[in-house]
């Protein structure tokens, strides 16, 4: 039977518990297009977004993935209308709020990838607060992407590294300095909606991660869509070069 016919319970039970990608990363598109559909503000539709990600991380720290890393707010995003980044910003705000006791029972860890130091300085304290919080945990690492662009995560690793002294750099000494420092690169990524396109994530860490497209669009990426990306993810040949 084709795996988008089984019930979650079954997609669950054809996982291999011991192929589980260490670390995924989405690109959470379709927010808009989700309210557009029910002609609703896009606003909505973010809301509607983060119990996707509420959802995600639950599933993943059951699963046993160590890293959950989520596109929230790129470089380029401060070009939409004023009114829905601030949006965005509130919503980042009150779901950081509302969801850290829920986090620290399932003992998600947290941390944030991008120029943090341009996020508003409300965003900048509840997200210095949540991780601080949280930092005794020893699960998931749920790790938000915010103001990020890989470029520039690329260019601010070799900055830094100049800064420091260096004459020329290794590939170990920029993984270092990226703002994904210490974590194992992304084995799959996950992209909703329908776009095939990176929109500048993880450039340089997404080297060799497995990509899952799907059309469903981010607020109706629950349980059972996470599980097929997974089993997706499992039948795939890594070769990494080889043969
Ligand atoms: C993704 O949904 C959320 C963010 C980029 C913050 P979009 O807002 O991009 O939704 P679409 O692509 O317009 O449908
Ligand atoms: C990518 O989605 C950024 C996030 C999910 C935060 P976009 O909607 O911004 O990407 P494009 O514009 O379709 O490439
Ligand atoms: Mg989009």
């Amino acid at each position: 039977m084709p795996s988008a016919l089984l019930r979650r319970e079954d997609l669950l039970e054809k996982i291999d518990r011991s192929l589980v990608p260490r670390h995924i990363a989405v690109i959470m598109d379709g927010n808009g297009r989700w309210a557009k559909k029910r002609g609703l503000p896009r606003l909505l539709g973010h809301k509607a977004g983060a119990d996707s990600v509420r959802e995600a991380v639950k599933v993943c720290g059951e699963l046993g993935v160590q890293v959950l890393t989520l596109y929230a707010f790129s470089t380029e995003n401060w070009s939409r209308p004023k009114s829905e980044v601030k949006g965005l910003m509130a919503l980042l705000v009150r779901t950081l709020r509302r969801e850290a006791d829920e986090l620290n029972a399932n003992n998600v860890r947290l941390r944030a990838s991008g120029r943090l130091e341009a996020l508003p300085a409300d965003v900048r304290r509840e997200l210095d607060r949540s991780i601080d919080r949280l930092s005794g945990n020893t699960g998931l690492i749920l790790n938000l992407a915010l103001n990020y662009g890989g470029r520039g995560d690329i260019v601010d690793a070799v900055n830094a590294l100049l800064k420091a002294g260096a004459v020329s750099v290794t590939e170990e000494d920029i993984a270092a300095h990226l703002s994904t420092a210490g974590l194992p690169d992304p084995d799959l990524l996950i992209r909703t909606s329908g776009e095939y396109r990176i929109s500048n994530f993880l450039l340089w860490q997404c080297a060799y991660a497995e990509f899952h497209i799907t059309p469903v669009l981010w607020p109706d990426f629950r349980r059972q869509q996470l599980y097929q990306a997974v089993l997706d993810y499992q039948s795939r040949d890594r070769r990494f070069g080889g043969i």
